[in-house]
């Protein structure tokens, strides 16, 4: 054995290793020499760019179309609307802000730390008025949760429709958020014990009140004033946004600016002429606030098509529940007659986006690819036939089915239904 490898690999294992190592090398080896490897480039050449010309930077212009994208036809205008997160170009699990979609009911407004104020009125033993100053001086939390919009895959309830899973998956975002916690406000404000609701209100013009069970506020709620570290974006709440870990982004009012608490939901517009869920039989059903299990394979996917033929193929995607850790991706290439486990890169933790990979031999075969999400409760994502036997074809919000891509043997991808 002393003629092994001193890296501790086993001759079986170097063997395979140095022609797994000619095998990818084929494809770029030429009969003439690389210059990017034999010549030097111009990058190397001078000086780089100093340390003073970009105090806040943005990513480098080659990843330019790692962008939010919209869809026309979706709204009227821009300012009442809706734009996309680029999922299928990220990876691991945080959404970089500048990328992180938006939806907003009147437009994000610009409203500085100075001008902010919070109020708590209602069944509370003290009405109080916060500033942001008063905020930052509360015992501090920071946890990592998802945002989904109730309506993300909403477009896809009738038919296969949108070519891309920024598009049919990407009304999502995932972030570490810092601020406090709801409970810490109501504290100090004193509930009354008739107070069983809270009222939320932005201040926008939409407002986007809301009504939020009490239970809920005292668990896990925050009120947040950083995303991924920095002050929230103007789009995402500047400068303080509530978060409701696990439930619909509706419910997440940015620019929080008031919390009255009542004895019964206040049935605004948001929770009944919208954001309520249309069933078989015609009737709606009341409140759908939990965000159930949900993936989506983000590559190879319609905007990420195989470019680099044959051999391994890194097959990835996101899941998330909205209650608790995800325990499980399954992928399946046959449109759901068979599957198999899928790497977690990490272990699933409440509320927050996982990230799945498997890694798979490719050799050209036709791929109906599909991803499914198990979550801690034991709760399987359904298919869309499932989902459609209680919900019909004309629901808009809380479409959680098995997405598939159909990936062609060019490599391409589709978006397709299989029954
Ligand atoms: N809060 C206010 N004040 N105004 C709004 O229009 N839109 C809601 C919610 N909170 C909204 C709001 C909706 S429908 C969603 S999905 C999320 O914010 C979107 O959050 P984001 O823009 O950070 O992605
Ligand atoms: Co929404």
């Amino acid at each position: 054995m002393s003629n092994e490898p001193k890296t501790g690999t086993t001759r079986r294992g170097f063997l395979a290793a140095s022609t797994a190592l000619v095998a990818s090398a084929t494809a770029v080896r030429a009969q003439t020499a690389d210059p990017l490897i034999t010549e030097v480039q111009d990058w190397a050449s001078g000086w780089g760019a100093g340390v003073d010309e970009t105090p806040y930077g943005l990513p480098i212009r080659f990843e330019s179309d790692v962008i939010r994208r919209n869809v026309s036809w979706l709204t009227a205008d821009v300012i009442s609307s809706i734009n996309f997160t680029p999922i299928h170009a990220l990876d691991g699990t945080i959404t970089p802000a500048g990328c992180a979609f938006e939806r907003h009911h009147s437009g994000a407004i610009e409203l500085s730390k100075e001008d902010y104020r919070l109020m708590i009125n209602g069944l509370v033993d003290q009405e109080l008025v916060f500033t942001y100053a008063d905020l930052e001086r509360f015992p501090r939390v920071t946890r990592t949760f998802f945002l989904e919009c109730a309506a993300n895959t909403g477009m896809e309830w009738a038919g296969a429709q949108l070519n891309g899973s920024q598009f049919t998956h990407g009304m999502i975002h995932n972030m570490e958020y810092t601020g406090i916690t709801l409970r810490t406000l109501l504290d100090e404000a004193g509930i009354k014990p008739e107070g069983k609701w809270l009222y939320i209100e932005g201040a926008d013009a939409s407002s986007n009140g809301r009504s939020l069970p009490m239970e809920k506020a005292l668990d896990d709620c925050m009120i947040a004033f950083k995303a991924n570290g920095e002050a929230l974006r103007m789009e995402h709440g500047y400068p303080v946004r509530l978060v409701v870990p696990g439930w619909e982004g509706n419910l997440w009012v940015k620019w929080l600016r008031r919390i009255e608490v009542t004895d019964a939901p206040v049935e605004s517009r948001e929770e009944t002429s919208k954001y309520t869920d249309t069933m078989e039989n015609g009737t709606s059903r009341k409140f759908t606030w939990v965000m159930d299990a949900k993936s989506v394979v983000t590559a190879p996917s319609p905007q990420m098509p195989i470019t680099h033929g044959h051999g391994p193929l890194v097959i990835t995607g996101l899941a998330w529940s909205g209650r608790g850790p995800i325990t499980g991706v399954d992928v399946s290439m046959d449109g759901g007659k068979t599957w198999k486990p899928a790497r977690l890169a990490e272990p699933g933790q409440p509320m927050a986006m996982s990230r799945f990979y498997f890694d798979h031999n490719w050799q050209g075969e036709e791929m109906l690819l599909q991803s499914r999400a198990t979550d801690s409760t034991g709760y399987v994502q359904p298919t869309k036939a499932q989902l459609r036997e209680v919900r019909g074809e004309n629901s808009v919000y809380h479409n959680n089915c098995i997405q598939t891509w159909w990936v062609k043997p060019n490599g391409e991808a589709e978006n397709v239904e299989v029954s």
